[in-house]
């Protein structure tokens, strides 16, 4: 099994990154660890330009990202930890796979309909193939498995759907060129809301800090959030039907059963009938337990810039000896002489 995922750098990590994508990637480690599979992750910073961006901040995300991934456990022992672009093989079997992705496929994609919107015309040609190239980050490496939300799923099947194109205009049965991976998507992935206002999702471009935990606030920080956090008068239901219409009280139960890895009907057998004055002391305790440690490691590790560089450079040159391989296959399928 090898499981490839990547994740777009940004800056500001919050507990909706955490309890994201990140927290599955460490759980896929520790089964790809004791199942003798393989992980590879990576920062997506080719994938970051095809929207307008600020140069010096895609750096910095980058290595803040990789800080933030690191302190919540991916193993670069472990794990192949890496950012595309020191890997070029990406961009060149994009390329590759250009002459066999459609038009009509990738404008049925619902992620380019609705970051393009209203202006096609002047939307950026790497923002339309982009699923192109999330193609090449799985299809290069061999990829079985690769977790993903649930709106990335039809970026998936269209790595699926170049694969098996590819394979049957340019290779055999016997020897095809590219495995077809399948998605993995987290059951109920839980969602996030911002502290002040739970129809939003927490979020770092929010202007209120007050509406998010970011992964370096401080104990007193975290305690003093969720204190203030935004709740109704009510006190707490004892099943999760009582949650209806009540977006803020569901939001705190929802990042409490996420932190201690229980189910929401458990977290209110527990605490329904109580009001936040009992609940809130017991979910900050929580948090701060649960994000002290990485918390610490995070505000250690993204200051120091040469310890980032060093684990992506090592494990970009880990991911380009895995490529090479898959790349030359596809480039000799498709009549391309290389010496
Ligand atoms: N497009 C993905 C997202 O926005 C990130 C991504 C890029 C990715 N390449 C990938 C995810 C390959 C899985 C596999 O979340």
């Amino acid at each position: 099994m090898r499981v490839v995922s990547g994740i777009q750098p940004t800056g500001n990590l919050h507990l909706g990154n955490y309890l994201g994508a990140i927290r599955n990637w460490v759980a896929m480690q520790e089964t790809m660890t004791s199942e003798g599979g393989e992980c590879l992750f990576f920062l997506a910073d080719l994938h970051a330009i095809s929207q307008p961006h600020v140069p010096s901040e895609l750096a910095a995300n980058t290595r803040e990202m990789t800080a933030a991934l690191v302190a919540c456990g991916v193993d670069p022992s472990r794990s192949i930890l890496f950012n595309q672009a020191q890997v070029p093989q990406h961009a060149e079997l994009q390329w590759l796979l250009n002459g066999t992705a459609r038009m009509g496929w990738l404008n049925r994609m619902t992620q380019w309909k609705d970051k393009a919107g209203k202006n096609r015309e002047g939307a950026s040609i790497a923002l339309f193939t982009y699923p192109v190239l999330q193609a090449a980050d799985v299809l290069l490496y061999q990829a079985t498995h690769v977790p993903v939300g649930e709106d990335q799923k039809q970026h998936l099947e269209l790595a699926r759907d170049i694969a098996q194109k590819f394979n049957n205009d340019f290779a055999t049965e016997e020897a095809p060129v590219f495995t077809l991976p399948d998605p993995i998507i987290p059951p109920e992935a839980a969602r996030i809301m911002s502290l002040r206002d739970g129809s939003a999702k927490m979020s770092k471009s929010d202007p209120s800090d007050m509406s998010r935990i970011n992964l370096t606030d401080d104990a007193d920080a975290i305690m003093n959030k969720v204190k203030k956090a935004k709740t109704d008068p009510e006190p707490l239901p004892s099943e999760k039907a009582g949650l209806e219409g009540r977006p803020e009280a569901a939001n705190l139960i929802g990042i409490y059963a996420a932190m201690a890895g229980i189910s929401v009907d458990s977290v209110l057998s527990e605490f329904g009938g109580e009001g936040f004055g009992k609940f809130k002391p017991a979910l900050g305790e929580l948090l701060v337990t649960k994000l002290a440690p990485i918390n610490d490691r995070f505000v250690h590790l993204r200051q120091d810039r040469n310890a980032l560089d060093a684990i992506l450079r090592a494990g970009a040159e880990k991911a380009r000896t895995l490529a090479v391989p898959t790349l030359e296959k596809a480039y000799a399928a498709l009549g391309l002489v290389r010496g």
